[in-house]
């Protein structure tokens, strides 16, 4: 399966990481030209146990890579994870609209259907403001495209973010269709073995 990961921070960077260990074809996707660059020469931005290994394993094996161009890298992936900053409004509040930014992105350069999933942390209601976003933009295409949305937050601890990750005790989904339910199901089967259920 292919995907891409929006937003190559502690959140997206692991996520993308960790699923290219198990076989997913990952393309973690950033604004930051620099940090791309780094990674794109095996420079890793985070101090995290067990990262760096990884990312470079996983990029040398052709299954994770680095980019800056979202329009480029969407066509084939099933799912795209959005793992952007939220940073505290002014009212104290997340701040979406580097999540709903990504959200018309998708929606301006997608080709087939797509399961559109927020991991960065935001507050209820965060899905349907998504939704209107992205499908704004196929509207505004003409396009009569179909997706997915589907939430799953994030609870990795800086410092045992690769562990928490391969290992969780439980992942906590948010899916509206079976559809989308079968992809997501598919792409976390290998963490799950253990036991550990999707919670969907
Ligand atoms: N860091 C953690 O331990 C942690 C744990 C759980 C949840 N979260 C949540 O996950 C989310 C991401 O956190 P983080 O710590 O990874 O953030 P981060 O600041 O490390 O990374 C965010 C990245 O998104 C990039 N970005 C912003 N707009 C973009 C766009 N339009 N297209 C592509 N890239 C874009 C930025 O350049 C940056 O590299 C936040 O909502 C945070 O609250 C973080």
């Amino acid at each position: 399966m292919k995907i891409t990961v929006v937003g190559t921070g502690y959140v997206g960077l692991v996520t993308g990481t960790c699923l290219a260990e198990v076989g997913i074809d990952v393309t973690c996707v950033d604004i930051d030209v620099k940090k791309i660059e780094n990674l794109n020469k095996g420079i890793i931005p985070i101090w995290e146990p067990g990262l760096e290994p990884m990312v470079k394993r996983n990029f040398e094996a052709g299954r994770l890579h680095f980019s800056t161009n979202l329009s480029e890298v969407l066509a084939g992936s099933k799912v795209v994870f959005g793992a952007v900053g939220t940073p505290p409004d002014e009212d104290g509040s997340a701040d979406l609209k580097y999540v709903l930014e990504v959200a018309r992105e998708v929606g301006r350069h997608m080709t087939e259907h797509l399961v559109m999933v927020t991991k960065s942390t935001v507050p209820v209601g965060t899905a349907e403001k998504v939704r209107t976003a992205l499908q704004g933009e196929l509207d505004k295409r003409g396009s009569d495209l179909k997706f997915d949305i589907a939430s799953n937050p994030e609870f990795l601890k800086e410092g045992d973010a690769v562990s928490d990750f391969l290992k969780p005790d439980r992942i906590v989904v948010g899916v509206e269709s079976q559809k989308a339910e079968d992809i997501i199901s598919k792409l976390y089967k290998p963490f799950t073995l253990n036991g550990h259920p999707v919670r969907l």
